[in-house]
């Protein structure tokens, strides 16, 4: 070992180490990366001995606080199941008036209401319940069936022309397919139906044609005055609203092969309280909810 020596530029000790002319500075380590690891360390120490750390061959050593996550985790599940299943009992045991003038449920179906139904309903609905050529507009368009929370709630239920025995069953007869009418007869309906929504005016003698081919054959499913009935769950063809769609064409197939659209039944595949969640969650969509 050199003696010590003192650099001349910096004012440092020096290792008393060279290579090939330099020398290495004997530069003290800061004091505060010392009290920064000297910190951490006691920190480190006190803290696996408060909480559960070491490993053992039996389990680990539990930590002088008694803290376990596990048992947190199972609390807050044990919690939420009851919170579930105290909302799962009023849902089902309620009726939908008193329900739905409840702040905390009504903010539960804006909750758990979405994703019950993006997963469920969403495919042939829409994400926002408007519809899809083909699947009703449930947000706005009035309810063939009705829309008391009630009748909503059974729609789910038992479904439309589903495999459920108690099933609504809503018929659109083939009327031109099944030679009920002809195809002169049901393009004059097309009209009278276009005529209806802004389209062409009729000649009074085409319209009152018209009128009593409806009263004849249509009437009795879809209403004197066309704006549907809750009893056979036909739609009103005199709204802005059309599940199949409202150009004459399209129309015209409506008339002439009929439509039997089909909604699943989802007792079984929904707890009741889901699908009493959803009648209210429908009802929000509609705005029917305070
Ligand atoms: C496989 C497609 C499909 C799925 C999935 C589906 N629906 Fe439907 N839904 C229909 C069709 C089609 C109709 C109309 C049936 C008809 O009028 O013949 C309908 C009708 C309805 C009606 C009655 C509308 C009225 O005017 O009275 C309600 C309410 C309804 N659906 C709610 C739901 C809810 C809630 C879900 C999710 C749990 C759902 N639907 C899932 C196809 C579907
Ligand atoms: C036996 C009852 C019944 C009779 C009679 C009937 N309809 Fe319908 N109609 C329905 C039902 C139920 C639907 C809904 C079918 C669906 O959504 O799948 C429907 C749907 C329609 C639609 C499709 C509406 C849309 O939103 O796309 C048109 C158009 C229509 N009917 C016109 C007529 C005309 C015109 C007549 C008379 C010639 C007639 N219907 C007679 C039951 C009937």
């Amino acid at each position: 070992m050199a003696l010590k020596e003192r650099d001349e530029f910096s004012g440092q000790l020096t290792t008393g180490h060279e290579w090939n002319g330099i020398k290495e500075l004997n530069t003290p380590i800061p004091r505060l990366l010392w009290v920064f690891l000297i910190s951490t360390t006691v920190f480190a120490l006190v803290w696996t001995l408060l909480m559960p750390s070491w490993p053992g061959i039996n389990g680990y050593f539990r930590g002088l606080l008694g803290v376990d996550q596990q048992q947190a985790v199972r609390a807050s599940l044990a919690e939420a199941e009851a919170e579930r299943a105290a909302w799962s009992t009023r849902l089902v045991s309620e009726d939908f008036e008193t329900l739905a003038a409840d702040a905390s449920i009504v903010s539960l179906v804006r909750q758990a209401g979405p994703p019950l139904f993006a997963d469920n309903c969403a495919a042939c609905h829409g994400l926002k319940a408007t519809g899809n050529a083909g699947y009703p507009n449930i947000a706005q368009a009035p309810m063939m069936w009705g829309d008391e929370p009630d009748t909503i709630a059974e729609t789910i239920r038992v479904g439309i022309n589903a495999g459920h025995p108690e099933s609504r069953l809503g018929q659109m007869l083939a009327f031109g397919r099944d030679q009920m009418l002809g195809g002169e007869e049901i393009s004059q309906l097309a009209d009278y139906l276009m005529e209806l929504h802004g389209g062409p005016v009729l000649e009074a003698e085409a319209r009152a044609g018209a009128e009593t081919l409806f009263a004849d054959n249509c009437a009795g499913c879809h209403g004197s005055d066309g704006k549907g009935m809750a009893d056979t769950g036909t739609p009103n063809l005199t709204d802005p609203f059309w599940t199949y769609g409202g150009d004459r064409l399209t129309v015209r197939q409506s008339i002439y092969n009929g439509r039997q659209g089909t909604m699943p039944a989802w007792e079984g595949r929904l707890s009741p309280a889901q699908i009493r969640l959803l009648a209210l969650y429908v009802l929000d969509l509609r705005g029917a909810l305070p």
